[in-house]
């Protein structure tokens, strides 16, 4: 399992050669903190206190065998060991499931999910879940009329997110709609609630009753579109990337909910963490005026690509169907309502992690691969 180990840097770090002839250089403070010994039998969680690396750790001399290495560290830290899994998972990343779509051809083409086997068995609900992972969506059917289907598809992975809508919301037209979601009229592609932070993560919409014409559900990867943008139009995505622009709703109550964050958020390696787009809650300070220009430029650039009837994943939810999706990286909407329809769905937010933690419950020891 391992070909060769040495001892380099006067005990400071440890180079392992695997079979394949990549060598990976290991800290000796890692060694240390990632032994078998550092976690406790029974919660797998790190006993000791970070303090104890003040002043360093080094190895002496180290060994390997079947299972991993064998170390001998300075004193007074001693013997340990580390297990040729612990060695890989330092070294290997997961394998990236994530499948950008900037035209909806694989999502389309893929069958729903049967609501009852996503309920009973594991395979229908990892099926499910890896399709929200890969995709960033996945569409149940056959979920009936029960209002609460929507809390029971939550509790199959993780908790319901309750919010400023409830634990659950309802979309269908209300005389004086407090949010425009709940009237007829048509929504661009958008991401819920970016004035919230966080924001919810996974919303899930469950269509009790469907109209005859009109409210056809729209969608579409706003990662996908973000990446184009980034090849094709850099200095736009720059501007959307590095630009807070706040986002407010007022309740009725007078309760008013704000936050500002770019339109693209980037984690510190650069890649799209998350989309804020909703036309309805910019409430954008007015800036310097050329500055403020110049970014309705990228965003309206941003608007047209995702807005593309290529780039739109349209379908006429029937009734039972249950669109799950993540809410940092799908933009949703939907077609006109005809007047006074009785189109009634039922939706709720969760929160992504859970989701990811039943999923490496449900893959367990497969989803790791070779790096680089
Ligand atoms: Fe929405």
């Amino acid at each position: 399992v391992i070909s060769r180990v040495s001892v380099e840097d006067e005990g400071r770090r440890v180079k392992v050669t695997f079979p394949d002839g990549r060598a990976c250089e290991f800290a000796a403070m890692w060694l240390f903190d990632h032994s078998d010994e550092a976690r406790d039998a029974f919660s797998g969680q790190r006993r000791h206190s970070a303090s104890l690396l003040e002043g360093g750790a080094s190895v002496e001399t180290v060994a390997s065998d079947a299972d991993g290495l064998r170390l001998r560290f300075s004193r007074p830290f001693g013997e340990r060991r580390i297990s040729v899994g612990a060695l890989c998972a330092g070294v290997l990343r997961p394998r990236s499931s994530v499948e950008l779509w900037e035209a909806p051809q694989a999502i389309s083409e893929a069958p729903a999910v049967p609501f009852e086997a996503y309920l009973a068995e594991d395979g229908a609900l990892r099926e499910a879940l890896a399709r929200l992972r890969r995709w960033g969506l996945a569409i149940l059917s056959g979920a009936g009329a029960d209002p609460s289907a929507v809390e029971r598809a939550v509790a199959r992975f993780g908790f319901v997110r309750e919010t400023n809508y409830g634990r659950t919301f309802d979309v269908r037209v209300e005389p004086a709609p407090g949010n425009l979601a709940y009237s007829d009229l048509g929504l661009d592609l958008h991401t819920d609630n970016p004035y919230r932070d966080p924001v919810p993560t996974l919303q899930l919409l469950h269509a009790i009753v469907v109209d005859e014409a009109g409210g056809e559900s729209l969608f579409a990867d706003g990662f996908a579109h973000a990446e184009a943008l980034r090849r094709e139009a850099p200095a736009a995505f720059d501007i959307l990337a590095r630009t807070p622009v706040r986002f407010a709703f007022a309740e009725a109550s007078g309760s008013r909910w704000t936050h500002a964050a770019p339109v693209l958020s980037l984690d510190p390696l650069g890649a799209i963490e998350a989309v804020r787009l909703n036309h309805r809650s910019l409430d954008l300070e007015a800036g310097e005026a050329a500055d403020t220009q110049a970014w309705y430029e990228a965003y309206l650039g941003f608007h047209r690509r995702v807005h593309a009837p290529g780039a739109v994943f349209e379908r006429r939810l029937a009734p039972g169907d249950m669109v799950v999706f993540d809410n940092r990286r799908i933009l949703h909407g939907r077609r006109a309502l005809t007047r006074e329809t009785p189109r009634w769905l039922r939706g709720c937010y969760a929160d992504v992690d859970a989701l990811a933690a039943t999923l490496a419950r449900l893959e367990a020891a497969d989803a790791w691969e070779a790096p680089l």
